[in-house]
């Protein structure tokens, strides 16, 4: 797909559904009593695997373009499934349903795409065998495919050496299953969507700081639940709105769980020009809308506790950051390499082709603003952000800039490009 530089993005966006909150209505719904009721659910290709790996699991699951219809049948209520269980490009499908495998009566192998099958399970299997479960990686090399064969879990208290929500949620999930409560901690709080979905349920779970408790053999009840826009793809509009001159962008429904508001934080701290308006709760958690002008932006470092909130916007803000006078580092996100690509390598790289002054570095990148970024061939490694985050790059960038696999932002933003095409104007 090719992009040419903008002069001017204005009017308005309304934010598709959190990819994370839809994966878990799908999730925590098919294991409530009674039919769940979820509007604004992601048609994201990801959410759409968790959808079909519950309907393989027994669950008659009802997808309309105005809600979603999940009859669950209870905690005990999944059923063996016939074959292999595609997780797609998920990591979230792949991580949250094992530790739900895990304390079921029966034997399921999971896979997923190229990328998934070199993602690390490693997190998952240590506390998984810990609880008592008995889980393969196939191939030996601590990735997907896996064998998950049902056992009787016990509840554990794990330190989790990695903030990951993914691993945190796998882990409370088995606990579900297990004999006695069970309890993560984490170095920094990730995410907390499992924990606030789960107690709306009807599940007990408790937090404390970095620690989240639950107890086994609870009675989750069907509800309904409204899903919040997701942050992580409002903040290319976000970003778009700051970099592009005069511009003005009206970024609808975006949910802003202290969790995950990171990117709010470093774009007011670059000088970012944000009103945050329409405050209210939507499904439990924080929503509002949000008026984006285009702002001078300068330099910041951002690393620490905040990193976790923000995890999948950084490449977003290294093109931002481009934009910005000043230096700006990023720092502590290891995790960046273990996402759906290599996101150190593959945002220097591309930005490094689009001219920009950027190092990577064993835990970021540091990025010299202030330099003409020029068009250029972006290879997206077909990973959702990349592609996103470099199209809006592209409209601040001298010249024609192409995006190689380009349809991958059907994982998590079917309309993207509808959307942001939307607002360019001539
Ligand atoms: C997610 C958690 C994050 C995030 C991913 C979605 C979730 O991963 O990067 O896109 O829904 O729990 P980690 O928890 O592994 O950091």
């Amino acid at each position: 797909m090719i992009f040419h530089k903008v002069t001017s993005l204005k009017g308005e966006v309304t934010i598709p559904g959190d990819k994370s909150i839809s994966h878990r209505a799908v999730m925590f719904g098919s294991l409530a009593e009674g039919t769940t009721e979820v509007t604004n659910f992601l048609q994201g290709a990801d959410c759409l695997s968790t959808i079909s790996c519950f309907r393989k699991l027994g669950i008659e699951i009802e997808n309309t373009p105005d809600r979603i219809l999940i009859h669950g049948k209870g905690l005990h209520g999944l059923s063996e499934p016939t074959d292999t269980l595609d997780t797609g490009n998920s990591g979230t499908t792949t991580r949250l349903i094992s530790g739900i495998l895990a304390g079921q009566p029966f034997t399921t192998v999971l896979n997923g795409d190229a990328s998934i099958q070199t993602r690390p399970m490693k997190r998952i299997i240590t506390p998984l065998s810990m609880m008592g479960a008995d889980i393969t990686s196939l191939k030996g090399n601590d990735c997907a495919p896996l064998r998950i064969c049902g056992s009787q879990l016990h509840g554990i208290t794990y330190q989790s050496p990695v903030a990951s929500a993914q691993v945190k949620s796998c882990v409370l999930l088995a606990g579900l299953y297990a004999d006695a409560p069970t309890s993560v901690a984490e170095p920094i709080l990730s995410r907390n969507h499992t924990e606030l979905m789960l107690t709306g349920f009807g599940a007990k779970v408790t937090s404390s700081g970095t620690t989240a408790t639950i107890e086994p053999e609870p009675d989750l009840k069907g509800m309904k639940i409204e899903i919040p826009g997701d942050i992580s793809s409002a903040a290319y509009f976000i970003a778009a709105g700051l970099i592009i001159p005069n511009s003005e962008i009206l970024v609808k429904n975006v949910g802003i769980n202290p969790t995950r508001d990171g990117i709010l934080r470093v774009a007011k701290e670059m000088g970012g020009d944000i009103t945050i308006l329409n405050e209210k709760i939507s499904g439990g958690e924080p929503t509002c809308d949000l008026l984006v002008r285009s702002s001078s932006l300068k330099g910041v470092t951002v690393g620490g506790e905040i990193i976790p909130t923000l995890i999948d916007e950084i490449p977003m803000i290294a093109v931002m950051a481009c934009f910005a006078e000043g230096t700006t580092i990023i720092k502590d996100a290891q995790e960046l390499k273990v996402k759906e690509s290599n996101r150190i390598d593959t945002v220097v790289t591309n930005l490094k082709a689009m001219g920009a002054h950027i190092e990577a570095t064993d835990d970021g990148m540091i990025i010299e603003g202030g330099y003409p970024l020029h068009g250029a061939v972006i290879d997206s490694h077909l990973d959702h952000r990349i592609a996103m985050s470099f199209a809006v790059g592209a409209l601040g960038a001298d010249g024609e800039t192409t995006i190689e696999g380009a349809d991958c932002v059907k994982i998590s933003y079917p309309e993207f490009y509808e959307s942001l095409k939307s607002l360019i104007q001539q």
